[in-house]
């Protein structure tokens, strides 16, 4: 599975990057606010490092400053993907974009329908919010299950970025669930490191050795 950060935060990419959790990046104009910088000057300095898609999603919500957004926001970097909410606007943006070879990323998306749909018009890639499925006592894991099985019966070619990602156990699920692709919160990323077996193991081998010098030191 792919790992992206959900973050504008430059310097929280660039620490999961050194950690090998980097297949790309994805923005919202709620973590772009949080970060007071203009959302162009994040996106320059996320291109310098990141190779995969950096996710950019329009403000606009009619069709036409839509495109003019997402043509715009093309230009910004050799790898963006154009965040378009899943709304009957966003599937016409879609439906252009598609034809003018421009990555796509349809966010806010709740249902299995919403995610047919979007794959139908072409998206790169769809964002189901798992975490605020779970938020109001839904099956967010569940809607990947369904969404892959839908798109794998018709092979249809969408990525299912599974987003919203709460905490661990989040992760492993949606990677259970066959989702292609899964945006972490830096928080996140960071506690998939850890377990509490993992640190108490390491410090028994430590005092099993005791102050012997390492074998290859010597
Ligand atoms: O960035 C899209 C999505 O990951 C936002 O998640 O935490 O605001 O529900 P959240």
């Amino acid at each position: 599975m792919r790992t992206y950060i959900d973050s504008a935060f430059v310097d929280e990419v660039r620490e999961a990057d050194e950690l090998g959790l980097v297949d790309g990046v994805t923005t919202n104009p709620s973590l772009v606010s949080s970060t007071d910088r203009e959302y162009r000057d994040i996106i320059d300095e996320l291109d310098e490092f990141v190779e995969g898609p950096i996710s950019v999603e329009v403000i606009a919500t009619d069709y036409e400053d839509m495109l003019e957004e997402a043509r715009e926001y093309d230009t910004w970097g050799d790898n963006i993907a154009v965040k378009l909410p899943m709304t009957r606007d966003g599937m016409r943006a879609l439906r252009t974009l598609y034809d003018e070879g421009i990555q796509t990323n349809i966010t806010l998306v709740f249902s299995v329908n919403q995610a047919l749909i979007a794959a139908k018009n072409g998206a790169t890639m769809v964002s189901p919010f798992i975490g605020r499925l779970d938020d109001n006592g839904h099956d967010g894991v569940g809607l990947i299950e369904d969404i892959r099985t839908v798109y794998d019966n018709y092979g249809f070619e969408t990525d299912i970025l599974a987003a919203s990602i709460r905490n661990p156990r989040h992760v492993q699920e949606v990677a259970k669930a066959g989702s292609d692709i899964a945006t972490l919160p830096p928080e996140v990323a960071d506690s998939m490191f850890d377990h509490p077996r993992t640190d108490g193991g390491l410090e028994a081998f430590l005092d099993d050795w005791g102050d012997r010098e390492s074998p290859a030191l010597k």
